[in-house]
């Protein structure tokens, strides 16, 4: 389980860095954190390119800035967006946080305060591996 308070903290970033998203082709913000196993947090938001496919999502900006400074095992991640139902991380940002943190819990929220979790297995089972798992080990 998620600690109530840790998971306030890791909400409240979210939405700050959901302030700095640089989104001027879609008009959609969003705002991620990660919790490390060591307790902190960091964040990230998304940043567009005019080249659209160099656009990159506010989950990768949070998970490689956790591991650009030395952190690889995530706890939990948060993503916030303005939309109807808690906004779910797409499949390349979880293929991203399945190569360091494959147990990582991941909150889903929406700027009304709506919240969903659940685990990244859940999300991404059968994450792609390599080297390939030996056969019966895939799972
Ligand atoms: N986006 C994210 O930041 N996270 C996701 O999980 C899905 C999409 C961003 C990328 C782009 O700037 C905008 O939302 C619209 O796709």
């Amino acid at each position: 389980m998620l600690d109530e308070t840790v998971q306030q903290q890791l909400l409240d970033q979210a939405r700050r860095a959901r302030e700095t998203a640089y989104a001027p082709y879609s008009n959609f913000k969003v705002g991620a954190a990660v919790l490390t196993a060591a307790g902190e947090i960091f964040s990230g938001c998304n940043i567009e390119n005019a080249s659209l496919g160099a656009t990159i999502c506010a989950e990768r900006v949070a998970i490689l800035t956790a591991v650009a400074a030395g952190h690889r095992d995530l706890t939990a991640l948060a993503v916030v967006a303005d939309t109807p139902d808690p906004v779910a991380p797409c499949g390349l940002c979880r293929q991203v946080l399945a190569e360091f943190s494959p147990d990582c819990r991941v909150l889903m929220a929406n700027t009304a305060g709506r919240i969903r979790l659940a685990n990244l297995k859940e999300l991404l089972p059968l994450a792609f591996r390599w080297p390939p798992p030996k056969s019966g080990e895939g799972g």
